[in-house]
């Protein structure tokens, strides 16, 4: 049997890429590290890896002063993304809210990657998320042998943010119960994590802040208190404004997915993206690009992120059970599977959709007939 391949290369020493999904720091450190450099002399906030000028080419892209090209993550509303970066060097937290989909932890994750050069201090909020996700918790074996001690506490993402002013990430605010939520407000407003048990507190060196993520269309939310609001600067993402700007978005994630999938199917055409793109906005506005038709509305989001895994799919199935070419019946399945959320009335819509609109479309029959085909 072969032996199974070890994580680093020994002989180049160079670590072999082995982990299905890197880190943005990580898999942008060149890019971090060239605006490092391009970055002298520019003002940085306390503790901050890089300026707000650099943290704002970072995510919107650009060509720096000496040709190196720093590719863009966030495409959209620039003046969204300085308010965020802004918002991060002042005493209040950052909340990205929006619909699912809209790259509210994308955002996240790049602004926490080059504002700290760490985007690993994360906390996932559910329904069962408990204080000690956002403070501290106790080793039970050393507590019940010494005591409360320094060495039993199992110290939480944010409390490490605190202690080494970084910036800690809450996902999915609004899911945690509304209790829990307050615990934010001492640490947002006086900057400390008292800790009663040991009569003593952790207090935030500079460059500590917060950033959260919450959708305003989900179920089972928790409004978030009035007190807990005002600690935090809202930036509301929107969904992509126009049909290009939604192309851009899915063509580049597409490509960037399937090179980091190592899938063996060819980049889509841009012609199957934009149909695709065409459905999900069609459907979501409940009127036909032309104006002429009005449209039942399914009951998912359809969101950007999803038609990016329509493609995706795609690509897999045209990479491993087509000729590596992206047809229309490779992606019927995933659109289907994207759209029809409720199988009775996301059907009837579907269906609907399919008869009035893709149907007499000129050059959409294949489409047409795979859809039908997966029905
Ligand atoms: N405006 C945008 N610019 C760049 N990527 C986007 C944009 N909108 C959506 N995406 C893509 O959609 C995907 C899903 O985003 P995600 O952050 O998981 O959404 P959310 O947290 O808002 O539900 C990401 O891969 C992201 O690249
Ligand atoms: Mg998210």
């Amino acid at each position: 049997m072969p032996k199974p391949k070890a994580a680093t290369d020994a002989t180049t020493e160079s670590p072999v890429i082995t982990v299905l999904r890197q880190h943005a720091e990580e898999q942008f450190a060149e890019e971090l590290s060239e605006l490092d450099h391009a970055d002298a002399g520019k003002q940085r906030p306390p503790n901050w890896r890089l300026s707000p000028w650099a943290v704002k080419q970072y995510l919107l892209g650009g060509t720096l002063p000496n040709g190196f090209v720093i590719t863009p993550k966030y495409i959209g509303n620039e003046r969204l993304i300085e308010i965020a970066v802004a918002t991060l060097a002042t005493d209040r937290a950052l909340l990205l809210y929006g619909l699912p989909g809209t790259a509210k932890s994308y955002v996240s994750e790049h602004l926490a990657a080059a504002v700290t050069g760490d985007s690993t201090l994360l906390v996932q909020g559910t329904a069962g998320t408990d204080e000690s996700t956002l403070r501290y918790g106790w080793n039970y074996a050393l507590l019940l042998v010494q005591g409360p001690s320094t060495a039993a506490m199992v110290s939480s993402p944010m409390m490490r943010a605190m202690q080494d002013g970084k910036v800690a990430r809450i996902e999915e605010l609004t899911r945690i119960p509304a209790e829990v939520q307050d615990t934010l407000i001492t640490i947002l407003s006086e900057k400390t994590l008292p800790v009663p048990e040991l009569n003593t507190e952790v207090q935030a060196r500079k460059g500590f802040n917060v950033i959260a993520t919450a959708n305003n269309r989900d179920k089972g939310v928790n409004e978030l208190s009035s007190a807990l609001l005002r600690r935090f600067n809202t930036v509301i993402l929107p969904l992509p404004a126009t049909m290009e700007e939604e192309v851009t978005i899915v063509e580049g994630r597409v490509a960037a997915l399937g090179r980091a999938l190592e899938l063996p199917a060819e980049k889509p055409a841009l012609e199957e993206i934009r149909r695709v793109v065409t459905i999900f906005r069609e459907l979501r506005d409940g009127l036909t690009t032309d104006g002429k038709t009005k449209l039942k509305i399914p009951s998912g989001t359809l969101s950007t992120a999803e038609a990016i895994s329509v493609m995706n799919s795609g690509l897999a199935m045209a990479g491993y059970y087509g000729d590596g070419e992206l047809r229309a019946s490779d992606i019927a399945a995933g659109l289907t599977g994207a759209i029809v959320k409720d199988p009775v009335q996301d059907r009837a819509v579907w269906l609907e959709y399919l008869q009035t609109v893709v149907k007499d479309r000129d050059g959409w029959k294949d489409l047409y007939r795979a859809c039908q085909e997966v029905l």
